[in-house]
């Protein structure tokens, strides 16, 4: 157990997804996994183990941001030992050829600030994605037929967002998207030398001002889940 994940020692599978809302931690634990076991609802921060295709699996509500997600991914790795971490989520589309409901592979994530920046003080440090998940992830997308866009993204500290000048200069610099997370999640992971991968789906677009309906968003969920899972065991 730790501050803030109450699962016993050794419940927590060495491969872990991360969605940002426990719900749809639930909802992709009771959907995709068999075996299922509740492992963590310290803050309702919901968590989860069970098994895919025999392979056991935890899929760990991180919050939303930065900060929230690295509480839950410092103490997975450091306490639960995880090695492959998947963040699962959403993000806001950034350029012309990228619309709704496509996936993004995040190969990098620029960011502003992260818990990690005062580490790197004048340095600009560049948060990558694992090649190997990378790789599978591409491959696991076309098997399944969902558009996928390989580049970087933009990490942001805030959703409600007085800096457009900032998302300007993102969207000039090819920048696919923007989500608040991933940046830390690669931060931890060169760190402690784990892989991660974030793949999201677009439910918003900064530029169409386009948003994807609620009753479609589970949808795209499910397939970023299973292009998580097979991009973990390929
Ligand atoms: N901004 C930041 N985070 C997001 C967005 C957005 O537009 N959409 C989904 N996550």
């Amino acid at each position: 157990m730790t501050i803030h994940i109450g699962a016993e020692p050794g419940s927590i599978a060495e491969t872990v997804l991360l969605p940002g809302d426990p719900y749809r931690a639930k909802w992709a634990a009771e959907t995709f996994l068999t075996d299922v076991e509740r492992v963590n609802e310290v803050r309702g921060m919901l968590g989860f183990t069970g098994t895919w295709k025999g392979h056991p699996v935890s899929i760990q509500g991180t919050g939303m941001g930065m900060p929230s997600l690295s509480i839950y991914v410092n103490e997975l790795i450091r306490d639960y030992d995880a090695k492959t971490l998947i963040r699962i989520g959403s993000c806001g589309g950034m350029q012309d050829h990228v619309a709704i409901r496509d996936v993004i592979l995040a190969m990098t994530a620029s960011t502003v600030t992260s818990p990690s920046s005062s580490i790197f003080r004048e340095l600009s440090f560049a948060p990558c994605a694992d090649w190997d998940l990378l790789r599978a992830a591409a491959a696991a997308s076309a098997e399944k037929g969902t558009i996928a866009h390989v580049g970087g993204i933009y990490s942001s500290d805030v959703f409600y967002d007085e800096r457009s000048d900032l998302n300007e200069q993102m969207v000039r610099h090819g920048i696919l998207g923007v989500e608040m997370e991933a940046a830390e999640l690669y931060t931890l992971a060169a760190r402690y030398k784990r892989r991660a991968l974030a793949v999201l789906t677009v439910s918003d677009h900064l530029i169409t001002g386009e948003a994807l309906p609620s009753d479609q968003r589970e949808t795209s969920f499910g397939d970023m889940v299973e292009i998580a899972l097979t991009a973990a065991f390929s």
